[in-house]
């Protein structure tokens, strides 16, 4: 496959409260992509952020005393702390209320005014409080919005509704471009009905936290406005033409909470600005809490850090990876999570580590043995073995995590199989070389899964590697040396015993 540039971005989230398990499942998902594309030889930029502007910043901030920005100041620590400890390895970490960033909005709202797209008019309409945003009739129906009230005020707007020929347009011609295809659909129905030009002004009077407009000091913009412009403010657009070039278009990872904002208004801005559409928008879907989303505005929260401190970050990282199939809903309960930590994490793959590795000590002198000559038995496993890299690559690059992740423990659990029939226990006390050859195998075959389990597991996969004497090995069947020695280590994903209900 032609290796190439990606990308990444995660939404940008908001500071009003700390962090859960949905945003760093966006933001796990990202990590996951960009470690795996830089493995692949891939030109990968990652990004993620902060939204600090807007109505439901300004109101977490009164709560709490505070002024917006010291509000900000004092959570920003809590996103990038946990990204910390969650493994993330993003390239840039944007804060809306930078300077860098305040400062392309102004010049952008600047040249789409004088480019003719925006213009000032009194408007009457539905406007949703939670949401942020006026709303139609269709949508106040439709329920899913909240503290739905009308607003009459005199507002700058944005021609959304000149691109929206051109917008079907693109999106029928671009089947890849809004994933996955049931949410493409869904855009194109909401593009059935005539767009409206969006409202992208705030008079201060009402909200005062927010980017002045440059051409009417009365009014802040509108948080939408002023927040998918990270997504081009952070590589250099209007600041560095090299970086930007280099990078844009991207890859927005979303839930599908914000699609419209991200397939419509995002794009038809980028229409006014002259600039390619991204290449990819990625809807994924909810983590729920039984029926209902997990949210902070529901307080039903899942807590990132207390799963961390209990079961250690990468059993969180494979979890969260495993366990939903981007684009559906998934259900996040503490019994699901101890279930395939148990099976994938305990029994397939850390209990191959022990068997292997129990069995070299044993019989072995704790030294890897030869490969020896392979039967059928061992052609079978190496050429699952080889086959299972472009298999994985393939998936990682349609967005199949999941998939991917399952692919690998298939051939764990065929190794596990595999060791089954063989018994090298047994072949030992028979024919030394061969029990070997058995072993060499195995563990080959279970270096080889770690090394494209290390984008989602990358401490877990650095000890298993490191273990083996390999640490910077790739995906050549047959890198695992003959004749190291192992050294002896504690178990890495002991089973989570669950308390027997009395
Ligand atoms: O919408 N399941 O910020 P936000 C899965 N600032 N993902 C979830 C989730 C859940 N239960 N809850 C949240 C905003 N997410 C804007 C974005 S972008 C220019 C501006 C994730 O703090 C998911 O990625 O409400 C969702 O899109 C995002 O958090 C919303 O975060
Ligand atoms: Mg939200």
């Amino acid at each position: 496959m032609i290796k190439s540039r990606f990308y990444v971005t995660t939404p940008i989230y908001y500071v009003n409260d700390a962090p859960h398990i949905g945003h760093a499942y966006t933001t796990i998902l990202a990590d996951v992509l960009s470690r795996f594309h830089r493995a692949l030889g891939d030109d990968v930029f990652f990004l993620t952020g902060l939204d600090e502007h807007g109505q439901k910043v300004q109101q977490a901030a009164e709560k709490r005393g505070l002024s917006p920005q010291a509000h900000c100041d004092d959570l920003a620590p809590r996103f990038t702390d946990l990204w910390k400890k969650l493994g993330i390895f993003n390239d840039d970490f944007i804060r809306t209320t930078q300077e860098r960033h305040k400062r392309i909005v102004r010049s952008i709202l600047q040249k789409v005014y004088d480019g003719g797209d925006i213009y000032q008019k009194e408007y009457e309409g539905l406007y949703s409080v939670a949401e942020e945003r006026f709303i139609t009739e269709k949508e106040a129906e439709s329920g899913q919005f909240r503290e739905v009230k009308t607003i009459k005020e005199k507002n700058y707007f944005f021609k959304m509704s000149k691109y929206q020929d051109r917008l079907i347009k693109y999106i029928e011609d671009n089947p890849g471009f809004i994933r996955p295809e049931h949410r493409r659909n869904e855009m194109l129905g909401f593009l059935r009905q005539p767009l409206t030009d969006l409202c992208i002004s705030r008079p201060k009077a009402r909200l005062s936290w927010g980017i002045e407009i440059p051409f009417d000091p009365d009014y802040v913009t509108y948080v939408w406005f002023d927040a998918l412009i990270n997504y081009i403010s952070a590589i250099g657009y209007g600041s560095d033409d090299v970086k930007f070039g280099r990078f844009w278009p991207g890859v927005h990872l979303i839930g599908k909470d914000i699609l419209t904002t991200h397939s419509i208004y995002w794009t038809t801005m980028l229409f006014s600005l002259d600039l390619p559409l991204p290449e990819v928008i990625f809807a994924h879907g909810w983590w729920l809490m039984g029926e209902s989303k997990m949210s902070k505005s529901l307080g039903n929260v899942v807590r990132p850090l207390d799963l961390i401190e209990q079961h250690g970050v990468d059993a969180v990282r494979y979890y969260l990876m495993s366990e939903m199939n981007l684009g559906a809903d998934a259900n996040f309960t503490p019994e699901n999570f101890i279930k395939r930590y148990n099976s994938d994490l305990a029994n397939d793959f850390g209990n191959l580590l022990n068997r292997v590795s129990g069995l070299i000590a044993k019989n072995h002198g704790g030294i890897i043995p030869d490969a020896g000559v392979a039967t059928l038995a061992e052609e079978d496993v190496a050429s699952a073995g080889r086959a299972l890299g472009p298999k994985v690559e393939g998936l990682i690059r349609d967005y199949k995590v999941d998939e991917a992740i399952n692919e690998v423990m298939n051939l764990v659990r065929q190794v596990n199989k595999y060791m089954e029939t063989q018994a090298p226990w047994k072949l030992a006390k028979t024919d030394l070389p061969a029990a070997g050859r058995v072993l060499y195998t195995a563990t080959e075959a279970l270096r080889l899964s770690a090394v494209l389990l290390k984008a989602v597991m990358p401490e877990k996969v650095a000890t298993v590697l490191s273990i083996l004497g390999v640490p910077d090995s790739g995906l050549t069947w047959g890198e695992l040396k003959s004749g190291v020695a192992l050294p002896s280590f504690p178990a890495l994903f002991p089973r989570i015993e669950v308390e027997k209900k009395a």
